[in-house]
């Protein structure tokens, strides 16, 4: 069902966890399979370069390795940068996905553009 990268996320992600002081923090949920993803991140105020990405998510297979990959995908990326990937562009980078867990691709961007999101809101305020 899945090819080797994807099981390698899954089995070894290497951004698993929290960031305590973290600067954004984007949560996500799907109300149909359940599946749950927090996504954690510091950005450099100056650069608005994303510097660190943990993910604590709770749901399938392909929601970590997901997680995992768009954590890989956005590091070093400014917060422009990493708003624009889109969920295709995950699916690509895990080489693929089976149609009915592409889904959790689009949750994994989601829960990214939603810590961006939340972080651009805290700067205005
Ligand atoms: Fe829904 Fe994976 S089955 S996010």
């Amino acid at each position: 069902m899945y090819n080797d990268k994807v099981i390698e996320h899954f089995k070894n992600p290497k951004n698993f966890g929290k960031i305590p002081d973290a600067d954004a923090v984007g949560e996500v949920g799907n109300h149909r399979c359940g599946d749950l993803m927090a996504l954690y991140l510091k950005i450099d105020k100056e650069s608005q370069v994303i510097s660190e990405v943990k993910f604590e998510t709770l749901g399938c297979a392909a929601a970590i390795a997901t997680s995992d990959m768009i954590a890989e995908m956005t590091k070093g990326k400014t917060i422009a940068e990493a708003e624009k990937i889109k969920f295709q562009d995950l699916v690509k980078e895990l080489g693929e996905l089976p149609s009915i867990k592409v889904h959790c691709a689009d949750l994994a961007v989601h829960g990214i553009r939603k810590a961006i999101d939340n972080y651009k809101k805290k700067q205005t305020k």
